[in-house]
């Protein structure tokens, strides 16, 4: 059965069904009224709050990658590649190819769709029983903390995912921004898959195959407002991303995401016109283990707001994702994760709040 979204009267049918979320305010526009207002529902408890520190000297970097190194099939780089993925589960991505021009061009769309009234931006609200849209998601309880940001979440491939009603079609140049950067995420998002793929044991195409084809895109643009006290709140509580992988475009000068790594949390310092790419649940799985879908979070800045454009690439729905052969051996390495329908997968990660890992247990094997 298709649900039905609520905001439109266009039948326009998407991809639906992946799950729900609570509605609930903007916090954008609470600041926008009120900028020194911390509300009751925003702030964490003690355990949970970060740390605010400015000198970032000390910590440490997450690894480098060289897009164009890889492209090449540079062994050298292959293995650095495999390290990153293994070690840290986080790298950042230089040399990709992607002209400057045309991130520009989608920073400026995303923070226009911001900037309009939120009577306008409310014309492309997600509904309840959606994850598409303006709004959040993962919002389980009328109880649960909530995080300081707003966000808009498009499926972008394949294109008959599009679900144009909750597109800002009548903002003037965010159609082409938006379709330009999701071919670009996509060509690079290819290659990296193909390079997982080999260091799996697999031909360049094997993940391709045991996902069910090209790869499936979402983008979800993420805009974090100021807080007088972001040492209260989190700009997008811990979690791992429930995807194959995830690029993620960053403001080049306010510093907000942060991974977790031996036990601390590492900020990841933006390098201009880089991409961070992170290790999803699915890759996880189908790699037993051998790279890990890493917890992450974002905190907040004082002075400036951030916005920050993640590109979620995923199986298809109805594939089934587990360990590749390659990776499990009964001796060594014995299988982890059972085999689950992609779709059953992200169905749970989207019936929960963000928390950790905590969802990725329903992948994972009883082991005695
Ligand atoms: C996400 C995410 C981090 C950031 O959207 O899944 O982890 O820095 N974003 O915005
Ligand atoms: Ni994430």
């Amino acid at each position: 059965m298709e649900a039905r979204v609520e905001n439109g009267g266009s039948c326009e049918v998407g991809k639906s069904g992946w799950g729900k979320s609570l509605p609930v305010p903007s916090i954008q526009e609470i600041m926008r009224s009120d900028s020194q207002s911390v509300p009751q529902r925003y702030i964490h408890e003690n355990k949970d709050r970060p740390i605010i520190s400015e000198d970032l000297a000390d910590s440490p970097e997450i690894p480098v990658i060289d897009f164009s190194f890889l492209a090449k099939g540079n062994e050298d780089e292959v293995q650095k590649l495999h390290l990153a993925c293994k070690d840290w589960g986080f790298f950042q991505v230089i040399n990709h190819g992607v002209k400057e021009e045309i991130l520009e061009k989608m920073k400026a769309a995303v923070a226009a769709f911001f900037e309009l009234p939120f009577q306008e931006k409310k014309k492309y609200a997600k509904a309840e029983n959606e994850i598409e849209g303006y709004g959040q998601n993962f919002v389980v309880s009328e109880h649960q903390k909530l995080d300081w940001s707003d966000m808009i979440y498009l499926f972008t491939l394949p294109s008959q995912n599009r679900n144009f009603k909750f597109w800002p079609l009548s903002l003037s140049g965010f159609k082409e921004a938006l379709e330009e950067y999701s071919r670009e995420m996509q060509k690079i998002a290819e290659e990296l898959q193909a390079n997982f793929s080999v260091l799996m044991g697999l031909k360049r195409d094997g993940l391709k195959r045991l996902q069910g084809g090209e790869l499936k895109q979402g983008i979800r643009m993420n805009y974090y407002p100021i807080c007088s006290r972001p040492d209260l709140v989190l700009g997008i509580s811990p979690h791992s991303d429930g995807t194959s992988f995830t690029l993620l475009l960053q403001d080049d000068d306010v510093t907000g995401l942060q991974i977790k790594h031996n036990e601390a949390w590492v900020p990841v310092k933006p390098i201009p016109n880089s991409l961070v790419v992170n290790i999803g649940d699915a890759t996880e799985i189908q790699s037993n283990g051998m790279y890990k879908s890493i917890e992450h979070r974002a905190i907040i800045n004082e002075k400036k707001p951030r916005i920050s454009i993640a590109t979620f690439m995923f199986p298809d729905d109805e594939q089934e994702i587990g360990p590749v052969e390659a990776m499990i051996d009964d001796q060594n390495h014995p299988k982890l994760y059972r085999n689950i329908k992609y779709v059953d997968y992200v169905r749970e990660k989207f019936s929960r709040k963000m928390e950790g890992k905590a969802h990725t247990q329903f992948a994972k094997l009883s082991t005695r």
